[in-house]
C-alpha cells in the first residue's frame, strides 16, 4: 500500500514519517514514535486508554487515522512532565492513589489535562461527566475523582 508522508508536532517536537493510510493514530504513537505510555484497551472507541490531546482536544487515538493528524499538534502522556518533574495532575494521582493497575491512568490523566485546561473549578458532577469516556476496571472511580479534585487545587498554586 502506498505510504503517505505526515508531519506533526508531538510533545513540542516536529516529527515526520511515511505511514500507511489505514494506520491508526494510536499505532503511530506506540509503534512509530515509540511513545508507549498511550495504551490500547479495546481498539473499538470504548475504553479511553488511548486518549491523547490533539489540537487542544482530548480524543481517543484509536478512532483517528495517523494521516488525519498531519499538520496537527499532539500531546501524549510523555509530554506532560517537564525536566523530569511530573505534571501536577500526575502528582495528584500519585498522592491520592488515583490508580491501581495503572492501565487506564495515562488516558484518564490526558482527559483530566484537557478538561482542567478549560474548567479550572469543576464540580464533582462535571468531573464525572468529563471522564465518562474513560473506563477503569480497578478503582471504582472514587480515588480518580478525588485525585482530579486535588489536581485543581495543585494547578492553582503550581504555575
Ligand atoms: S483503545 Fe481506544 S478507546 Fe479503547
Ligand atoms: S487502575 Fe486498573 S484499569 Fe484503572
Amino acid at each position: 500500500m502506498e505510504k503517505i508522508h505526515i508531519s506533526l508536532k508531538v510533545n513540542g517536537e516536529r516529527k515526520e514519517a511515511d505511514v500507511e493510510p489505514r494506520m491508526l493514530l494510536v499505532h503511530f504513537i506506540r509503534d512509530v514514535l515509540k511513545l508507549t505510555g498511550t495504551h490500547i484497551g479495546c481498539d473499538t472507541n470504548n475504553c479511553g486508554a488511548c486518549t491523547v490531546v490533539l489540537n487542544g482536544k482530548a480524543i481517543k487515538s484509536c478512532s483517528v487515522f495517523a494521516v488525519q493528524a498531519d499538520g496537527s499538534e499532539l500531546i501524549t502522556i510523555e509530554g506532560l512532565s517537564k525536566e523530569g518533574k511530573m505534571h501536577p495532575i500526575q502528582e495528584a494521582f500519585v498522592e491520592k492513589f488515583g490508580l491501581q493497575c495503572g492501565y487506564c491512568t495515562p488516558g484518564i490523566i490526558m482527559t483530566a489535562y484537557w478538561f482542567l485546561n478549560k474548567n479550572k473549578d469543576p464540580t464533582e458532577e462535571e468531573i464525572k461527566q468529563a471522564i465518562s469516556g474513560n473506563l477503569c476496571r480497578c478503582t471504582g472511580y472514587t480515588k480518580i475523582i478525588e485525585a482530579i479534585k486535588y489536581a485543581t487545587q495543585k494547578l492553582k498554586t503550581s504555575f
